[in-house]
This record gives structure tokens, sequence and C-alpha cells, in this order.
């Protein structure tokens, strides 16, 4: 895992889209895995402003999200469909057709989360996967216990997961109790993989997965360590608790584009 140490959100938001249009400029036609929350706002913020002023095409990008909230239709407020919308999608003109969300409102769950995979698989795969890292070392919304074979599902989230979601709902008995994400087997098929991570609030999940040598399924996040291609993007308060911080070659570097 090669890490890039940044000072604050901002510089990681710069760094992280800075990555992601290197991707899409080499690669035309790059399918891109999407994360939501907090984290990755500022992200999307950087990168439709870095594509509006240098104006590369986006034209063949296609892009499929890790997670939605089941029970919430694409319209709902709180929904990652109009998360998406909002700070991506339509500041970039993209089409409907080229961006992908499972639908948490779909009357059978289990057969949207199979035809999630076939949609993937279909376009030959993830190039880059950007993921966030929750608390408890969730990735997307595979909560401590997530079987590392596991593909899209539906997830019971966790008490903690609720409540640090709640930030978003008015009250926090509306967070929904389930999700809809891709799963650890199908993060870990993309080509590479971008794991951001700012504040305070991350520092015992960064410690934890650059310092336990441990792969667990216990800690989602440790599952990463088996990927050859991925890079964390972290600020000085998510790096506060790692006591070495030059993991830059810890074992696998980024890969070339
Ligand atoms: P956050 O969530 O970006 O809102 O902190 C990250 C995550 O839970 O994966």
């Amino acid at each position: 895992m090669q890490v890039i140490r940044v000072k604050n959100y901002n510089e990681m938001s710069e760094k992280a889209a800075d990555m992601l249009a290197a991707q899409v400029k080499s690669k035309p036609d790059s399918v891109l895995g999407l994360a939501t929350g907090g984290t990755p706002e500022g992200t999307y913020k950087a990168f439709v402003q870095k594509a509006l002023q240098e104006n590369f095409s986006l034209s063949e990008l296609t892009t499929f999200n890790l997670d939605e909230y089941v029970g919430l239709s694409p319209q709902h407020p709180k929904s990652y469909h109009l998360y998406m919308k909002n700070h991506l999608f339509q500041p970039l003109a993209l089409q409907p057709s080229q961006t992908n969300l499972p639908r948490g409102n779909a009357p059978y769950l289990e057969k949207e989360a199979e035809r999630y995979e076939r949609m993937i698989k279909e376009v030959g795969g993830i190039d880059l996967q950007l993921l966030g890292i929750g608390e408890n070392g969730h990735i997307g919304f595979n909560e401590p216990g997530t079987s590392f074979t596991s593909r899209t599902h539906i997830e019971k989230l966790n008490p903690t997961t609720r409540e640090a979601n709640a930030r978003y709902f008015e009250n926090k008995e509306d967070v929904p109790e389930h999700a809809i994400t891709m799963g650890i087997s199908s993060i870990m098929d993309s080509g590479s993989i971008l794991l951001l991570a700012s504040g305070e609030r991350k520092k015992e999940a960064v410690k934890r997965l650059l310092e336990d040598k441990n792969t667990r399924e216990d800690f989602p996040a440790s599952s990463l360590r088996n990927h050859p291609y991925v890079t964390m993007v972290a600020d000085e308060e998510a790096l506060a608790a790692v006591s070495k911080t030059d993991e830059s070659s810890e074992k696998n570097e980024a890969k070339p584009l």
C-alpha cells in the first residue's frame, strides 16, 4: 500500500481529484468505482472544477457506486443517488446511461444485487475504485465480520455506522437499517484502489490498517492488504496515531497509469 501524506482535507481532495483526472485522461473509457459520505465531497468538487477547466472528455466514462440505503428511492433527499447527482453527475452533465448505483428500493433486492454484479462484469470491471474507511474499518457498507468472499449483497448496518451517518438525517432513527453494497470481493476485483482518510475520527482505523499486520474479517479494510495496487491519501489528523508514517513502499507501488 502506498501512503500519501497530505496536510488537510483540502489537500487530500485536490490530490485525489488529480489522480481521478489522470485516470480518465489516460483512459477516457475508464470505469470508475465511486463512494459517498463526507470524505469524497471535496474530491468531487475539485474534480468537477478540473474537468470543466481542462475540458477533458467524459463522454466514454462509466461509473459504479459502492452502495445505497435500502428503502430509499433515487429521489429521496438522503439517497446516495441524489448525493451523486448533486455532487458529480449533474455538474459534469454525465448521462444516466453512464452512471450506476444499486437500487435500494428494488422490489427484489437479491436480484438487484445480482444484476449489479453482472453490470460491472459486462463493462469489464472497475479500473479505479475510490474508497473511504469507516471508523470501525468498514469499506463500502461492509461491516466488521463480512466475508472477504462477499459480492454485492444486503448488509445490516452497525449501530455505530448508523450513528456516524445520523448527521445527514433529521433524526437518528431515520437512518435506514440496511444497505445494498458491493462486497469485499467485488471491491478487491478493481484494477486499483484509491483510499481516502481525513480527520481525527479516522485515526484509530488508519492506525489499525497500517500497523496491525493481520488480515481479518473483523476489520474489513484489512482485506486491502491483499490488493496489489492500493494508494491511500490521508491527512495529518487521520495519520495522527500512526507511529511510523513512512509507509510509502510498505508493500506495493502505485499502479503506473
Ligand atoms: P465518511 O464515511 O466519508 O462520511 O466519513 C466513510 C465511510 O463510512 O466509509
